[in-house]
């Protein structure tokens, strides 16, 4: 509802943004410095980057269908409209990057037939079958993909602190503290 200026994030959408952001540290971290780790320590921490990035895809369907289910709180109502318009892009373009890059990945693995066990439960299918040459370029988009991921992050990150710090209004606040929300 429009009136709810007070709303916050509910409880759920919140525990998965912040879950999600620790997971994309953890990401990173092993998808750059994977091959600095001793040769033994490599297989089982890039199946832990590739679990990783399955939870990630699957919190990311998860709070899509909740987000559309119960609503997001309302941007201040005084919030120029190219920055309420900036902000909702930039959303829209983390979840499709959310999206994508883990799949990239799943298709990628696929593609090189190099197996995903899941958190070592088990192995998940394969989406398509062997192919060398989209392995190359599926490989060249996971890349890119986590370049755009950062640059986006670093720009949404700072737009959360230029929230809270310059203009002062909850919009930090909806996704740190509770209260009634959605
Ligand atoms: C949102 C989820 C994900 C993010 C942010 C992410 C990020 C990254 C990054 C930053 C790299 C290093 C890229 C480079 O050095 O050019 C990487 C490498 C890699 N990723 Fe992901 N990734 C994700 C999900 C996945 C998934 C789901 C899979 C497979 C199922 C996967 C498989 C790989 C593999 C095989 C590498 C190469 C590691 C190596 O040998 O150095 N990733 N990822
Ligand atoms: C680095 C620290 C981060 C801060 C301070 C932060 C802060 C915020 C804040 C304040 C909101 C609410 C915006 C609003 O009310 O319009 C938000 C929403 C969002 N954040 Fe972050 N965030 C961070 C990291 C991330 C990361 C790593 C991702 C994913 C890769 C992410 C994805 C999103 C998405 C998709 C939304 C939109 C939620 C919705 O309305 O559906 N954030 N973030």
């Amino acid at each position: 509802m429009r009136t709810e200026l007070h709303a916050s994030y509910s409880a759920f959408s919140r525990a998965v943004h912040w879950l999600t952001l620790v997971l994309f540290v953890g990401l990173f971290l092993i998808g750059w410095f994977l091959d600095d780790l001793p040769q033994e320590m490599r297989p089982p921490t890039l199946q832990l980057h590739k679990s990783f990035g399955i939870t990630v895809l699957a919190l990311t369907v998860l709070r899509l269908i909740w987000r559309f289910a119960a609503g997001v709180p309302p941007m201040p109502a005084d919030l120029p409209a190219w920055q309420k318009l900036a902000a909702r892009a930039a959303q829209y373009a983390l979840y499709g990057l959310l999206l994508a890059q883990p799949l990239v990945g799943w298709l990628w693995s696929s593609a090189a037939t190099k197996p995903i066990n899941f958190y070592f439960l088990g192995q998940l299918p394969w989406l398509i079958g062997p192919d060398k040459q989209l392995s190359r370029t599926l490989a060249g988009l996971h890349g890119t993909i986590a370049w755009a991921l950062l640059v986006l992050i670093a720009i949404h990150a700072a737009a959360a602190l230029y929230h809270h710090f310059v203009r002062r209004d909850r919009v930090l606040l909806a996704m740190v503290g509770g209260g009634a929300g959605r």
